[in-house]
């Protein structure tokens, strides 16, 4: 995934761009480019490495013009450097590109371009699209149609946005399929284009979203949207909610520290207006679920991927325990080519904090294809898998910037928990009073959840004893298994120690092998009913002289005479407890990797979310 920012006005482009990528460099941030037109003339500059780079070259080379479009990228095709770097020219220097995605033919259509004469500069597939632009700008086409045509030739998923000297009174941008999305943000006599709200939710809220096949002309003074035949279409422009001081650090030393600070407020954001306390029920009315709906369901599949599938993993549980409704959990780049048995008395539940993941959205479309329901659990507004869902139910946590997900984790988590009881309410599933006393838990949380950042200070000293390690066992048992595995993510993230999770249950079918000294354990035993049996791997891990750190229960008088480390946790209704166990475990791996000095925020290799296969 990449970031990209667009400007038309009558202001100078370069700084808004260079400000909007930042605030989109959680997305990719191995090179980064930027382009203006001044006087019919393109200026570009490129670096290789963080954006940093690129504002240090912007100052020793200034360019400026009421036009401009920038990106900061993911490689994919081309190893990161200045010259694989977008936005890419073409030979004339009168076209420039940016693109998010992959152009899966591009190795066909370059050998048919150079055949032509085409000069090829970098080893990116994206600098095909430019070169196709101004063959057909050259037959005489004017810049939507040129686009439309080179975009027609190009098979994969697309988020592309160029401009030209030629007509230097619009920007084009254009979605095809699912490689992240197009926002386009109207100003007063400006403009705006980028892959994402955060970039430009400092100069407006009102936003129109491209669906796949779109192509918007932007000018200075409004937008039109056609199909990729050109046959003119309307898009509704929303008011986005969000507030722009969310994407911004505050006091934090990092957006990670504090989005995970910030979970307090999101899951109190989260239950939100969605719990009807003096009644007890839930209500969730963007799921648009009917009780002749609900009770019509044969099964639940969940799918996702990273740190979203471990949210489903726990919720598996809960909808199995609540509404008694099978559920299966399918990472969705092996749901999508795994010819799954789905049918309409299926819901394919999606699960996708920036609903843009193509794995996820290819694996909904794999369900809607079968005859699947389709919900989504998505935190970003007017995401794709927002739109493709006959059914939402939102995280409401505001961006999320730092990679490695934390308070869009927890959210799902209740965003399942209510599911679950809305569920069983509609199929009016036994134990009425017992669910009026879960929604009645939830009031608990929000406090619950402070009391957990609270001990943040307490977590430190065991993140210095693990901080040397090279490995790392995690273990949970039940609904403490997803959070074993979420845990162990979290670490191999941001520290790159290389960590494992495993249901407790199997640690003494194999990896109980690779139990010493050398090896922490970090095991989840709060006080559950998976508590005792999870009691014996910890001793089992003991007995082979492995370094225990346990997540326990306060007042449990057991663990700390049998563990070497102890992480504390309240009191916690079970099957709200992943939400306050996974905390400790969250600020773990960050103050490990703070220690460490790894680069929290912008983990290497990784992206936010990943808009291509
Ligand atoms: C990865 C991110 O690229 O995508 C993870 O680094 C995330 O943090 C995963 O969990 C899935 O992303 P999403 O947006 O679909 O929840």
């Amino acid at each position: 995934m990449c970031g990209i920012v667009g400007y038309i006005g009558s202001r100078d482009a370069t700084p808004i761009i260079s400000a909007g990528l930042k605030r989109l460099e959680y997305r990719g941030y191995d090179s980064a480019g930027l382009a203006v037109i001044e006087n019919r003339h393109i200026e570009v500059r490129r670096d290789a490495g963080k954006l940093s780079r690129l504002e240090a070259l912007l100052a020793e080379q200034p360019i400026h013009g009421p036009i401009g479009i920038g990106h900061t990228r993911w490689a994919t095709h081309g190893e990161p450097s200045a010259r694989n770097a977008h936005p890419h020219l073409g030979a004339k220097g009168d076209v420039v590109v940016v693109h998010n995605g992959i152009v899966e033919n591009f190795a066909a259509l370059k050998e048919e371009l150079a055949a032509e004469g085409a000069v090829f500069r970098s080893d990116t597939d994206t600098e095909v699209i430019v070169h196709l632009v101004e063959r057909y700008l050259d037959a005489g086409a004017d810049l939507p149609s040129a686009a439309r045509q080179a975009i027609r030739l190009l098979k994969g998923a697309h988020g592309i946005v160029l401009l030209s000297s030629r007509e230097p009174d619009k920007i084009v941008a254009a979605r095809v399929g699912n490689a992240g999305g197009v926002v386009i943000g109207v100003g007063d006599g400006e403009m705006f284009v980028a892959s994402d709200i955060p970039a430009i939710l400092e100069h407006t809220r009102r936003m129109a979203f491209l669906e796949s096949g779109q192509v918007a002309i932007i000018r200075r003074d409004g937008f039109d949207v056609t199909t990729l035949d050109g046959k003119p279409l309307d898009v509704e422009v929303h008011n986005v909610a969000w507030d722009p001081v969310a994407a911004e650090k505050g006091e934090y030393t990092h957006f990670m520290l504090k989005e995970i600070h910030e979970q307090v407020r999101s899951i109190t954001d989260t239950i939100g207006d969605r719990v009807d306390f003096p009644a007890g029920r839930i209500v969730l009315p963007t799921l648009a679920l009917t009780a002749e709906a609900a009770q019509r369901i044969r099964r639940i599949i969940i799918t996702a991927c990273g740190t979203a599938a471990h949210a489903g993993m726990v919720g598996k549980i809960l909808i199995e325990r609540i509404a008694r409704v099978p559920v299966e959990v399918d990472i969705a780049s092996e749901f999508r080519y795994r010819d799954p048995l789905v049918d309409d008395e299926t819901v394919v539940l999606a699960i996708s904090q920036s609903g843009e993941t193509a794995d996820t959205l290819a694996a909904m479309e794999e369900g809607r294809r079968r005859g699947a329901t389709l919900w989504s659990i998505v935190n970003v507004l007017g995401s794709q898998a927002m739109r493709l869902a006959d059914g939402t139910i939102t995280m409401q946590v505001g961006p999320e910037i730092g990679v490695a997900s934390t308070k869009a984790f927890t959210a799902p988590l209740v965003d399942l928990y209510m599911l679950a009881i809305l569920l069983a309410d509609l199929r009016r599933a036994p134990g009425e009073t017992e669910r009026r006393r879960m929604v009645a838990d939830l009031r608990r949380l929000p406090d619950l959840v402070s009391n957990c950042l609270d001990r943040a200070p307490a977590v430190e000293s065991v993140a210095r004893a693990l901080k040397d390690a090279s490995h790392c066992l995690y273990l949970g048992r039940g609904i403490q298994m997803p959070i074993a595995y979420e845990g162990a993510l979290k670490l191999k993230e941001i520290s790159y120690i290389h960590a494992e999770a495993y249901p407790a249950g199997e640690m003494k079918h194999g990896p109980i092998a690779l139990v010493d000294k050398t090896m922490p354990i970090v095991a989840l035993a709060p006080k559950d009913p998976w508590y005792e049996k999870t009691i014996s791997q910890v001793e089992q891990a003991k007995a082979r002289g492995g370094v225990v750190v346990a997540v326990a229960t306060d007042g449990d008088e057991l663990l700390p005479r049998l563990a070497d480390l102890i992480l504390w946790v309240p009191e916690t209704p079970w099957r709200l407890s992943p939400v306050t166990t996974v905390i400790p475990l969250q600020l773990l791996a960050y103050q490990i990797a703070v220690m460490r000095g790894a680069d929290v925020d912008q983990p290497r290799n990784l992206a936010k979310s990943v808009t291509v296969e």
